[in-house]
């Protein structure tokens, strides 16, 4: 299955990838007020901003997994909010916070993307999102995915790197463990866990 660059076309499959995906790895289809919503937080505002480094994985033809990210957290959160918000905020109202249910913490998410910069995060300053479809998962795309996007970042300046995952998803946890991400703690994160690696690792000793 070829990894590829994203074109403008893939747009609705990765959209499509993120909420049958976003339920701890399960299809979060029908759990928000509208099924776009999962991905206008965690995969629109990187297509639009940081178009460069995300890839897909094809089968078929068809698009079945995607990664994408960006190499500095800091400028992308400045331009999540200069030029994403404007485009989304509309079919998203800010809420009264606090948050309670989980759409008021992704929209709470969608108008405060400062939350990516976490005193903890910041050294590490690329980060990604990663996502197969159940049929292109297990067989080694997951980990071809994200070495691309390592050496991508490191190309374009990122030393190391952060993500995220929740804590339920018992399986992406075991992914990063498996890749040798080190656990970062993050002050205030419950239930997420945070890992990093240097985007070195993205070359040829990843294995
Ligand atoms: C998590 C995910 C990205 C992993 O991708 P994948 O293609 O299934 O994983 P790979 O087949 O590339 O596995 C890479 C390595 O991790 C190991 N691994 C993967 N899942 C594992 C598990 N549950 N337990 C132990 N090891 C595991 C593999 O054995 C493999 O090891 P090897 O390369 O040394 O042989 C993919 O399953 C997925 O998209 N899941 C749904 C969405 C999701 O949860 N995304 C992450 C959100 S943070």
């Amino acid at each position: 299955m070829p990894v590829r660059p994203y074109q403008p076309k893939d747009r609705d499959a990765v959209y499509d990838i993120c909420v049958r995906t976003g339920a701890a790895g399960q299809d979060a289809r029908g759990h928000y007020l509208s099924d776009e919503l999962l991905a206008d937080v965690y995969a629109g505002p990187y297509l639009a901003l940081e178009p460069q480094l995300a890839f897909v994985l094809e089968e078929g033809g068809h698009v079945v997994g995607y990664v994408l990210g960006t190499a500095h957290t800091a400028a992308f959160v400045e331009a999540w909010r200069a030029r994403w918000l404007p485009r989304v905020a509309s079919r998203y109202p800010p809420l009264v916070e606090p948050a309670r249910t989980g759409d008021e913490r992704l929209i709470a998410t969608l108008h405060h993307p400062e939350w990516m910069l976490a005193p903890e995060l910041v050294p590490h300053p690329a980060h990604l999102h990663v996502d197969l479809l159940p049929q292109a998962q297990g067989a080694g795309h997951g980990r071809r995915l994200v070495e691309t996007f390592l050496a991508a970042a490191a190309a374009a300046g990122a030393p190391s790197l952060h993500l995220g995952t929740g804590d339920t998803n018992t399986r992406a946890l075991r992914f990063y463990e498996r890749l040798g991400f080190q656990r970062l703690p993050v002050a205030g994160a419950e239930g997420t866990t945070f890992f990093w690696c240097p985007t070195a690792m993205g070359g040829s000793k990843f294995r």
